[in-house]
């Protein structure tokens, strides 16, 4: 028998992260996750095990707990390379709150920087967004797109975080990154096990969506439709959360392969497609058959007009593509609401 490659999974119970260890441990790694548990369940781990028949590790911890974190690579030797999500992510929070989202999202990334080579980590993939490109003012946006002014701490908070990683790189730093800028990941497992989890009122269109089907939300608003779009609404690059799990099992064996071109690397991770809201309101109820209460609202402030992704890079070089249909991750993003339902969860 060899020995699994272990990959400690930063946030692992959270939306994006349970899915990707999913695919971690499909894949044949062995995983460690580490989540203060601040926007997610413990009970994840549960439908991880379920989903695979096999048991992540989990600590909760804080990844602003440095000793913590050490006790951690310690009782898990071995582990050579980390996947970090764990993050605040709620733009209008990050607004209230900047100094925590500061203190936060860069404190945990300087702590796992500070300790990766003590433990002879190689390699980290970082969750970044499209967010850093603002309102591109080439469409679809590629890699080398300028990045804009952040309109968010939040947003501000991807940008450093992806500057501190790549001087850190640069002054000799013994480790490798993979950036990966994500679109907008929907959609949940299609077991309907796992999925995205939203603190109170969903600010993010789809989990909005899937609670006015549900009854838990009286209306949708679509936030303008006077957009110089061909419908007037927004336009995203929806990228359905399994595919860009897979994403991240691509980087982590680009990372232990070395098969790297630059120490740090940066790839788009979306479909490649834009959808206005409308359009994707149509295809939420073309794909469940279920009919959805919304209304035509004013614009949200901050919105960027339209972006989607150039995904070439992550496809020729990466190897990866998305492959689920805009239908099967709305259906999927729809069976893991009615599991909430059915669950007593929401
Ligand atoms: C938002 C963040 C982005 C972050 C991402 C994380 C902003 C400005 N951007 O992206 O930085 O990385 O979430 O997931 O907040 N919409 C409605 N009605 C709703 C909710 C949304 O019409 O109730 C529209 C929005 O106006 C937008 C689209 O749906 O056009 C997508 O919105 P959302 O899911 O919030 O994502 P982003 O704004 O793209």
């Amino acid at each position: 028998m060899t020995l699994k490659d272990k990959i400690l999974v930063t946030g692992g119970t959270g939306f994006i992260g349970s899915h990707t260890v999913v695919e971690l441990q499909n894949a044949g790694y062995e995983v460690v996750i580490v989540d203060n548990l601040s926007n997610s369940r413990e009970e994840v781990v549960d439908s991880i095990e379920q989903i695979t028949g096999e048991r992540p590790s989990f600590e909760k911890v804080d990844c602003l707990d440095k000793e913590s974190l050490k006790k951690v690579f310690e009782e898990y030797a071995g582990i050579r390379a980390i996947i970090h999500f764990a993050a605040s992510k709620a733009v209008g929070e990050s607004v209230q709150k900047p100094l925590m989202y500061y203190r936060n999202n860069l404190g945990s990334l300087l702590n796992l920087l500070d300790l990766m080579p003590q433990y002879g980590v190689e390699g980290i993939v970082f969750s970044s967004s499209c967010t850093v490109y603002g309102q591109p003012d080439v469409l679809p946006v590629t890699e080398r797109a300028p990045i804009k002014k952040a309109e968010s701490p939040y947003g501000n908070t991807k940008q450093i975080c992806e500057a501190i990683i790549q001087d850190d790189v640069k002054s000799g730093a013994p480790i490798s990154a993979i950036l990966l800028r994500y679109f907008n990941p929907i959609g949940a497992h299609p077991s309907g096990l796992i999925g995205e989890l939203p603190n109170g009122v969903p600010q993010n269109l789809v989990p909005f969506i899937t609670q006015t089907a549900m009854g838990i939300r009286e209306q949708l608003s679509v936030f303008g439709d006077d957009y110089d779009t061909p419908d007037g609404s927004c336009i995203r690059d929806y990228i359905n959360v399994v595919d860009l799990a897979k994403a991240h099992v691509h980087a982590i064996s680009r990372i232990l392969q070395k098969k790297q071109e630059e120490p740090v690397e940066v790839f788009n991770v979306g479909t490649g497609r834009g959808l206005s809201v409308l359009e994707l309101v149509h295809a939420f109820e073309a794909s469940t058959g279920v009919k959805l209460n919304y209304k035509i609202a004013g614009r949200r402030a901050g919105d960027i007009v339209k972006v989607w992704a150039d995904p070439k890079k992550a496809n020729e070089v990466l190897g990866w593509h998305a492959e689920e249909t805009i239908e099967d991750t709305l259906r999927s993003a729809w069976k893991w609401q009615v599991h909430l339902r059915e669950t007593g969860i929401q």
